[in-house]
């Protein structure tokens, strides 16, 4: 089926209590992983270009690529700019056939992304594409002790309400005390899981976890025996997603979990068969894996079997 807005997709994860998978793509391998896994798990799907992504490979490639995999398959599939900072970065992908852009002015002071989200709604929306906004910052945050610093970081749920009421975004990447990356948590990883409630009471739009990867203990054990060097990495355990998902989390975005499930697999795959050099041979396992890992997730955040 064509390309379906982010908006159609969230809105009925909000209405049915579930969450959508957001999961980036940089080539045709992770693509073809995580469509293959929405088909066999009849659930909608977002796929994240990010700007590093559109850098990499093109927009036009990743863009063409997109619409290939949603026409040849029959669950909703939305295409989506993660982190858009930049207002042409931004425009190129609404015009290379994105249905949602994310606008990221969360490093600036309220005002300013007040004013910077507002601009890209008025665009986006004037052409039927989805907007997704920002507000707080995705830091590690336990390390800091102090209760007004950590506030500081977090997303405040009186602004979130202005944010929305200002803006008119059609969802708000919320921090909560995730960070991207795999390297998440020194402690005891935590979610703010009542600041989620009450963002969610005091707004009413769909909200976004971030930097939601688990850090998968049996694919990091994987990578490492292959020789990946992943000391310290911990990511959110699958507990505390089900939780955010709970309180009013409908979109949970998915990057390293799949880099290091492509990593495990193409390493293991170069380490016992030393003879090959044919790259069907070890890109095609990469690909498994990260299906197998996008399967497991769309069961966790509840949307297999909502296509
Ligand atoms: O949050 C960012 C995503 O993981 C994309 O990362 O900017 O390296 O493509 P990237
Ligand atoms: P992870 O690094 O936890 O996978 O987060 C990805 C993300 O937030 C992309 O926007
Ligand atoms: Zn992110």
């Amino acid at each position: 089926m064509p390309l379906v807005t982010m908006a159609e997709i969230l809105e009925s994860a909000k209405s049915g209590g579930y969450a959508v998978g957001a999961f980036n793509i940089n080539n045709m391998e992770f693509l073809q992983g995580i469509v293959e896994a929405a088909v066999e798990e009849r659930s909608p799907v977002i796929i994240a270009v990010s700007e590093g992504a559109m850098k990499y490979a093109g927009v036009e490639y990743l863009s063409a690529m997109v619409r290939v995999a949603a026409e040849k398959a029959d669950v909703p599939i939305a295409l989506h700019l993660d982190h858009g900072k930049h207002w042409d970065k931004i425009v190129l992908a609404i015009r290379n056939g994105f249905t949602s852009v994310m606008i990221d002015a969360s490093d600036k002071p309220f005002d300013q992304n007040v004013a910077i989200t507002k601009k890209v709604v008025e665009l986006a929306h004037a052409v039927g594409v989805t907007v997704e906004a920002e507000l707080g910052r995705l830091a590690g945050v336990e390390d800091i002790v102090k209760v007004e610093e950590r506030e500081a970081i977090l997303t405040d749920p009186q602004e979130a309400k202005k944010f929305v009421e200002l803006t008119e975004v059609d969802a708000l990447a919320v921090a909560v005390g995730t960070s991207h990356g795999a390297y998440k948590f020194k402690g005891e990883p935590k979610l703010d899981i009542e600041r989620i409630r009450k963002i969610r009471e005091l707004t009413d739009i769909p909200l976004v976890l971030h930097g939601a990867s688990g850090v998968i203990p049996e694919i990091l054990e994987l990578a490492e025996k292959y020789g990946a060097k992943l000391a310290g990495a911990k990511g959110v355990p699958d507990d505390q997603i089900a939780e955010a998902v709970k309180a009013g989390i409908c979109k949970i975005n998915i990057d390293t979990d799949l880099r290091l499930a492509f990593l495990a697999a193409v390493r293991r795959e170069l380490a016992e068969k030393p003879e090959n050099f044919d790259p069907r041979k070890y890109l095609g396992p990469g690909r498994e894996l990260v299906k197998e890992v996008v399967k497991r997730k769309m069961r966790l955040f509840g949307s297999a079997g909502k296509a």
